[in-house]
């Protein structure tokens, strides 16, 4: 067996204001009760402005750091999942890399909206096991409420803004780590959530902002759909290919997008509900953070032991969606 990558450090990292759904009611045309049901949100976290989402992810990191004792000069590789970044260039990952004093690291953006702490991770994954480097760190990172139409009901109720990050390192027992990833594109899924302005397609201009294109869209019937298949799909085939079932799974940590989406993946694989981490009535939709932060706080309480498999699964705009497989090793 070639050397694997293990996670050998978790955390996150959450602005102080809360958005609640009774916040909501006065803002827009909306419930408690309503978002409740259709969602199990309750309330979600504000970064406020000023600060971008590399300062979240930076946090989170430092966080890390700590806690596992080790300097940020230690940092091999820096790769940060975000559809909010700072900026359009520099990336985070450079952001975050100055701000942390990793002078040692270099790193890179990735763009894969929900799915992309699994599409980071994956990747993660592969510098360690190549023997390239020893110490990789994967952010996730978002402030949705930068991208968020605050007059617009069908998503407002939906986002917020939240960090959490891993450590990637070489792990010396077999059968431990990283043990496996499924992931998936489909570009057929572009018209149906998608933030238009900005890009080299529609620059920012006078029409972009009066025609709301740097807010994120989002035809949510359509993406429910995609979302409940293609999510569940990739779970049980993680869990089929690796000759596991529901039963054997610790923990399961999807992306937190709706309660029902999360539900029905967790059905079709067979997990126990006690087994499903679910954070969304606290944090909403924290896109490349949800999952990563789930994996924190159940670390943080103490529930994880060596040798737990746990299975992490998104989907997400473009579309794109994946699973992968941890076994704890720490
Ligand atoms: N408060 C009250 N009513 C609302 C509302 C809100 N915040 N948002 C929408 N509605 C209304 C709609 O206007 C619609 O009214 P109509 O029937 O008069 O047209 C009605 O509620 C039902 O809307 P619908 O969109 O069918 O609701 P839904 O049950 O599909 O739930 C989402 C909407 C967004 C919660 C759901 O579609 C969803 O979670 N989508 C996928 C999210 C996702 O996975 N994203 C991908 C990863 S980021």
């Amino acid at each position: 067996m070639g050397r694997k990558a293990i996670i050998t450090g978790v955390s996150h990292w959450v602005p102080e204001q809360v958005l609640t759904n009774k916040d909501l009611e006065k803002m827009v045309d909306t419930t408690d009760e309503w978002i409740t049901t259709r969602t199990g949100i309750k309330e979600r976290r504000i970064l406020g402005p000023g600060k971008g989402s590399s300062y979240m992810g930076v946090k989170a990191a430092q966080r890390l750091l700590k806690e596992r004792g080790i300097s940020a000069e230690e940092l091999d590789l820096i790769i940060v999942a975000t559809v909010t970044p700072d900026t359009m260039f520099p990336n985070n990952a450079c952001r975050i890399q100055h701000e942390l004093g990793a002078k040692n690291a270099w790193g890179f953006d990735l763009n894969a909206a929900c799915s992309g702490f699994i599409f980071a991770l994956s990747t993660a994954s592969q510098f360690i096991e190549s023997g390239k480097h020893n110490k990789v760190l994967v952010v996730g990172t978002d402030k949705m409420s930068a991208i968020t139409d605050y007059t617009d009901r069908t998503t407002c109720v939906l986002f917020g803004d939240a960090a959490a990050c891993v450590l990637l390192e070489p792990g010396e027992e077999e059968g431990y780590g990283v043990l496996d990833f499924v992931n998936y594109c489909d570009g057929s899924g572009k018209d149906y959530l998608y933030l238009l302005g900005g890009g080299s397609l529609y620059p920012a201009s006078h029409e972009t902002v009066d025609k709301k294109m740097h807010y994120l869209f989002q035809d949510g019937k359509t993406v429910f759909k995609a979302a409940v298949q293609m999510m569940a799909d990739v779970s049980v085939e993680i869990l089929e290919r690796n000759r596991l079932t529901g039963k054997d799974i610790a923990y399961f940590i999807p992306h937190q997008a709706n309660y029902r989406i999360i539900d029905a993946a967790a059905r079709r694989m067979g997990v126990d509900s006690d087994k499903v981490v679910v954070n969304i009535d606290r944090y909403g939709n924290t896109t490349a953070a949800t999952i990563p932060m789930g994996l924190s706080e159940i670390y943080h309480d103490g529930k994880l032991k060596k040798g737990d498999y746990i299975v992490m699964a998104a989907f997400g705009a473009g579309y794109t969606w994946g699973s992968a497989l941890v076994r704890w090793a720490i």
